[in-house]
């Protein structure tokens, strides 16, 4: 790779660039970036050992309220087929579902990189498909970056995006779009399956994968897997030894109103937003709302 042409610059440099808004981060998580959050800057943070929260976002609003927050990295995750449209797996949702929702975020977000899932069935067939469907995300969405699910079973996959351009995030470990071959949504590598992973991981950072997320694995195997590799481990049910840690908003936020042992949720928005619910009911059937106040003469 070229040197970075905006790598040290000068006082006067500086000032320009801050103003086009293309000043480095000092951290990415409470720093001071005025420009998109990319690939390097993750790179970065890993030789740091700095840790960094990844969250899920489906929509322009709740995309820009985690962008102001700090969020680094935002992912527009298959799981919208669940928390957006209601399906009971990951796996019925297309690629023309998602591309609207990863543009929406694209334009909520002005900092945090947008890295947009391959839903299943877009990326295992052929390594054609693999590139097309990345090139509808970054072209119609604006992504910076995209997530598929495997390991060296789609390497040839990851290794053709990478050539072309596409920074791409792995995901290994309890991988949804394979539950139905798991028979259910189980921790996944323990004992020999472990070294499998281990090698899975490493052969997706050989393949040039810029970060690999790890699902629902013993806390030790993530551990090993994240000493053993130079690029960033973004945990999910992971334990507290990855680079990185991943929620899917409405867990993390407690819309959900069932999650797995690994979610802590940070707010009941399920019942704040009953609350308000009810209370505008209540109101509308008493007459109570509008008041004067809210409407116009
Ligand atoms: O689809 C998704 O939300 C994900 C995260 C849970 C990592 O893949």
């Amino acid at each position: 790779m070229s040197s970075d042409v905006s790598a040290s610059p000068s006082p006067a440099q500086q000032g320009s660039a801050q103003q086009r808004g293309s000043a480095q981060p000092t951290a990415l998580y409470g720093g001071q970036g005025t420009r998109r959050v990319t690939v390097r800057d993750l790179a970065a943070a890993k030789a740091r050992h700095e840790k960094w929260p990844m969250l899920t976002a489906y929509d322009a609003l709740s995309a820009r309220v985690f962008d102001e927050a700090g969020i680094p990295v935002l992912l527009v995750g298959d799981s919208a087929a669940m928390v957006v449209y209601g399906y009971e797996s990951t796996l019925p949702v297309t690629v023309d579902d998602l591309v609207p929702l990863a543009a929406a975020v694209v334009r909520g977000a002005r900092r945090a990189m947008v890295v947009a899932d391959l839903p299943f069935g877009s990326y295992q067939a052929s390594v054609p498909e693999a590139l097309a469907t990345a090139a509808r995300f970054m072209k119609e969405a604006g992504v910076q970056a995209v997530k598929v699910e495997g390991g060296r079973r789609i390497l040839p996959q990851v290794e053709a995006m990478v050539a072309a351009g596409v920074p791409v995030m792995g995901h290994l470990g309890l991988t949804p779009q394979s539950v139905n071959a798991f028979g259910g949504y189980r921790v996944q590598g323990r004992g020999e399956d472990g070294e499998q992973l281990l090698a899975d991981a490493k052969a997706l950072e050989a393949a040039g994968a810029f970060s690999v997320v790890l699902e629902c694995v013993p806390d030790e195997l993530a551990r090993r897997v994240t000493a053993a590799l130079s690029i960033p481990t973004i945990g999910i049910g992971a334990g507290e030894g990855t680079d990185a840690q991943v929620l899917v908003w409405q867990d993390m936020a407690g819309l959900t109103p069932h999650t797995a042992k690994f979610v802590k949720k940070y707010a009941d928005m399920f019942t704040l937003l009953g609350d308000a619910a009810r209370e505008f009911a209540d109101e509308v059937v008493s007459g109570a709302f509008p008041t004067p106040d809210y409407s116009y003469k």
